[in-house]
Formats: C-alpha cells, structure tokens, sequence
C-alpha cells in the first residue's frame, strides 16, 4: 500500500481528497496538515476517516508519518514551503494549488531532480476538463470559427477563467500560432488571437465550458460541466498511483492521461 500524507486537509478540497483517498484499497492515508485545524481528529471533519488520526500543524509530520506520496491542496504560500520540504525528504508531490510562479515551478523542478522524485503540478484535475481542451485543441486545426463561453458561479473573481485561456493558448499553438494579440472587445468578449472568449458568471453554476466552431454549413459543440468537488478526484487518484513512474516536473494532468 502506497503511504499518502495530505496538505490543506481540513480545506473544501482537502476534506475531498482524504476522502477519495481513504476510499482507495491502493493507499493509506498516514497523514493530514493544515494549521487552522491543528491537533483536531481527522474524523470531525472526514467521517470516513480512521479514529486516532489527528491533523498537524506542521509539514514536518509527512516525514515522521513516514509518507511516499503528499497531495497539496492548501493556499499558494504554504505550497512554496511544503512541496519542497516534502521533495527535499524524497516524497513525490500532486499538486492542485493554484498561484504558483514560473519561478517556484522552477525550483521545484530542481528540487525534484535532485532528490529523484516527481513533482506533479495540475491547475485543472478534472479528467474530463483536460479532455475538453485537447479535443478542441485538435478540432481547432481543422475549424476556423472558435468562441469560448466560460461559465462559473458568481464568486469566481477572475474572468475570462484560466481554463478557456488555456484552451484557447492549446487550439492556437496546435494551429501553428506562436505570438497573438489579446484585445477586449467588449460584448464580443476577449479575443486571444481571433477567438473570443464570454465568461457568464451566475448562482447554481459550478464550473462549465463550451468551445464551439463554426464552420461550412456546421458547428461542432465540445462541454464540460464539473457538477461539485468531486469531478477533481479521479484525476488526484490517477496522478498519485502514476506519480512514481515519473521524475521531475510535471506541469498538467494531460502528461499523466498520455494525450
Ligand atoms: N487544480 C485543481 O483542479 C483545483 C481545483 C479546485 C481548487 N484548486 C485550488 O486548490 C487550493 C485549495 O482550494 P480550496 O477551495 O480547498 O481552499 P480552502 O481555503 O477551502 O482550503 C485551503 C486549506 O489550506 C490550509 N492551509 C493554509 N496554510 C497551510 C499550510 N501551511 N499547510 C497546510 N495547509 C494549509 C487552510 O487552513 C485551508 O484549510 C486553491 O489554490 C484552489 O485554487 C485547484
């Protein structure tokens, strides 16, 4: 059984995480860290979760729980710390925090490579999400029309979401387009290089998105939903049970599905 210590456990997508991990026969769950729940039975936050399992306040307990894989799902200036201190101990890391620098995936790398572990960094773990872009990132070589209607509850701050710049960054670059201009274009939404990007933000929606091509008497549709927290998972489990057979960096879940 592979030993799996969790960061931000006592977070919304911590909680998640102990949860699926817990219900894996592969993996024991050996430790838990979150400061803001410090000394707290695991169980008061996750019911599925051994008795006797107490969160720590301190990274250093992955080490003494004697883990070989952590999840890091806490707040970006935590991960800074904790993924290299697991990384410098010899424990792979899946990482789902977003925030992150070019310079702190930089280091982690390094980090990584010395220690001959691997360091798994993901913005995005639904599995159907990454499928999403890449579908489209193939259809887009073939359909010149491409607008992107992101739509996320009214809480998200960020607009357009991360996810449709990334996919339209993936539908540019399979088209050969190494430089675009970016140009708000008010109603018609952001244009990333001809494709225009709509974010709709309302109450009820989680996280949703359309790509949709125009082309010679045709559209072509391609949606993803992520209904709740859940949809994250498999891609988490996935990334832990193949974490081992990579060394390094690894930035995105599309290296671990082998698109
Ligand atoms: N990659 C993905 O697919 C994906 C999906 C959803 C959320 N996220 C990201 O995951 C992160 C967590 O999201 P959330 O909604 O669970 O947030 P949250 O605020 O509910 O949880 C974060 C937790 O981290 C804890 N924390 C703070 N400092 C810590 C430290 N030093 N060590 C360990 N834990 C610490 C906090 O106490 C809190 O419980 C965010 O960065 C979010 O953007 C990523």
């Amino acid at each position: 059984m592979m030993k799996i210590g969790i960061c931000g456990a006592g977070g919304r997508m911590g909680r998640e995480v102990c949860k699926a991990v817990l219900s894996e026969p592969a993996f024991e769950l050996v430790c838990a860290v979150d400061p803001h729940y410090e000394n707290q039975s695991l169980r008061e936050l996750v019911f599925e979760a051994p008795e006797g399992l107490r969160i720590a306040a301190r990274v250093e307990a992955l080490v003494e729980s004697g883990a070989e894989a952590m999840v890091d799902f806490s707040i970006a200036e935590a991960a800074k710390k904790n993924v290299p201190f697991a990384l410098e101990h010899g424990i792979h890391c899946v990482v789902g925090t977003t925030g992150l620098s070019r310079e702190d995936l930089e280091s982690f790398e390094a980090t990584a490579l010395e220690h001959d572990v691997a360091c798994l960094v993901a913005p995005n773990f639904a599995i159907g999400a990454v499928l999403m872009m890449h579908f489209a990132s193939q259809a887009g070589r073939y359909l010149e029309g491409c607008e992107i209607v992101e739509m996320h509850h009214q809480a998200k701050i960020d607009a357009p979401s991360g996810t449709s710049r990334h996919t339209a960054r993936m539908i540019l670059e399979a088209r050969g387009v190494d430089s675009w201009e970016e140009k708000d274009q008010g109603p018609r939404g952001l244009s990333m290089g001809g494709i225009n990007l709509h974010s709709v933000r309302l109450p009820g929606l989680v996280a949703h998105q359309e790509v949709i091509f125009g082309g010679k008497g045709q559209t072509l549709i391609i949606r993803h939903d992520s209904f709740d927290r859940s949809s994250f998972m498999p891609g988490v489990i996935l990334s832990l049970k193949k974490i081992a057979q990579h060394r390094g960096l690894v930035v995105g879940l599309q290296h671990i599905l082998e698109l």
